[in-house]
């Protein structure tokens, strides 16, 4: 079983992340691998420290589109594919819907080309679910300034960009909601894991009915 987080920067769907791995690692009768994009291999943590150092701001909008698949190209290969053959429960902080989000909506690249390139980086490796933990701009301001850590490259960007990375990611869901759920991240931290933890224990029996039916 494949399961991504997706949300902005700040959204906390990387401690739900950890929280599911948590939970699965207690339930699951499966190994479970806890995984971040960009990163996750030798290459692919070289083109995150190229993705997010503040010192690169001369970047493309193009050059990050494909350093971000490259680093995506090789996790799927290396990583991810791998584990899922051997039938290990995979969770990744962001996957190509990242990539639709930011430098698709965000960045306003043409979203059939990233299809196409997402595609490509993925090879055809599908998540069976997305978790999209959504909060407003508002509050992702109000943290972003709360909190005391520098901001990298990507979360330099202005207010208007996330506003339109947020859009994105409700429309993509909308088109796409047998995939994702989306969760209220404005709740308190155990009641977004709970509702995440149900979701992803009925999909599980859901997956494991499936396979009975099929043998
Ligand atoms: P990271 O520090 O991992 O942030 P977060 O904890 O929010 O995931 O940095 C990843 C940054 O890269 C984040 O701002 C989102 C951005 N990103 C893209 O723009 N496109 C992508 O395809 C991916 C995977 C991430």
């Amino acid at each position: 079983m494949f399961i991504t987080f997706e949300g902005l920067d700040s959204s906390g769907k990387t401690t739900q992340a950890r929280l599911l791995v948590d939970h699965l690692r207690v339930r699951a009768h499966a190994p479970v691998r806890f995984i971040r994009e960009p990163g996750g291999t030798v290459i692919s943590e070289r083109l995150r420290e190229i993705l997010l150092d503040k010192k690169y701001l001369e970047l493309s909008e193009a050059s990050e589109l494909f350093l971000f698949s490259a680093s995506r190209a090789q996790l799927v290969r290396q990583v991810i594919h791998p584990a899922l053959l051997r039938g290990e429960i995979v969770v990744c902080d962001r996957y190509y819907d990242s990539t639709t989000a930011y430098q698709g909506y965000g960045r306003g690249l043409d979203l059939a080309t990233i299809r196409g390139i997402n595609t490509l980086a993925a090879a055809g490796v599908v998540p069976d679910l997305t978790v999209l933990v959504d909060i407003t701009i508002e509050e992702i301001e109000k943290r972003k300034h709360a909190s005391k850590t520098e901001f990298d490259r990507m979360e330099s960007a202005g207010r208007e960009f996330f506003a339109r990375v947020h859009n994105g990611y409700l429309s993509m869901a909308a088109e796409e909601p047998k995939r994702f759920v989306v969760v209220d991240g404005m709740r308190s931290v155990d009641d977004i894991a709970q509702e995440i933890a149900d979701v992803v224990d009925n999909r599980q029996h859901l997956l494991k009915k499936e396979g009975q039916e099929e043998s």
